[in-house]
């Protein structure tokens, strides 16, 4: 599923060759902040993973990883930014230098609560390591600790990010056709 281009899909953003490149880049950024600690992945399933993989072959510090899940929700109103821990991390991370890794930042309502959840259980440090970055819909300002790529105001899927749960296994990053 990686080289063919599927009919659902507009154009190529990020081919797989260019992700890889760039994920060891920041890899290698974080390798260097983090030498001579241990850095805790935390990655938000299920879109992460994807990313938080790639990522942590390239990490030369010691890596340890947990993971959480969240729902989104909109409450009566319609309006968007609910989330809630749907699925928790297995272990405490109080005194740990955690990197909390996500695939996409848009808005930043997720983001904004992770930190929250995260940053009440006293972390040693607490940063923030996305693959993409849609600054350009941000509602809510989040800091950004590491970034792969901004992207444009197009909905994207491939390499972890879905459509109604498919296209995650694609290698490449995408821009979906505009829906009929
Ligand atoms: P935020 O709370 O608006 O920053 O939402 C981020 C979440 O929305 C991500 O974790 C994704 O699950 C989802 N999302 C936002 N944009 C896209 C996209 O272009 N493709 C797939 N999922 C997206
Ligand atoms: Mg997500």
């Amino acid at each position: 599923m990686t080289t063919q281009v599927l009919p659902e899909i507009e154009r190529v953003l990020f081919t797989e060759e260019q992700i890889d490149q760039r994920i060891r880049e920041v890899a290698a950024q974080i390798s260097q902040d983090y030498a001579g600690r241990v850095v805790k992945l935390i990655s938000v399933l299920k879109g992460s993973v994807f990313f938080l993989t790639a990522l942590a072959r390239h990490i030369e510090a010691p890596v340890k990883m947990d993971f959480l899940s969240i729902s989104s929700f909109s409450n009566k109103s319609g309006a968007p930014g609910m989330v809630r821990i749907a699925k928790d991390l297995d272990d405490p991370i109080e005194g740990e230098d955690v990197l909390l890794v996500e695939d996409i930042v848009d808005t930043g309502f997720t983001l904004r609560y992770l930190l929250q959840a995260l940053a009440g259980r006293a972390p040693n440090s607490l940063a923030v390591c996305t693959f993409l970055d849609r600054n350009s819909r941000r509602i809510v300002q989040v800091p950004v600790d590491y970034r792969c790529f901004e992207i444009p105001d197009r909905f994207v899927v491939g390499f972890g990010l879905d459509y109604n749960q498919l296209y995650r296994n694609l290698g490449y990053v995408a821009v979906m056709k505009p829906l009929t």
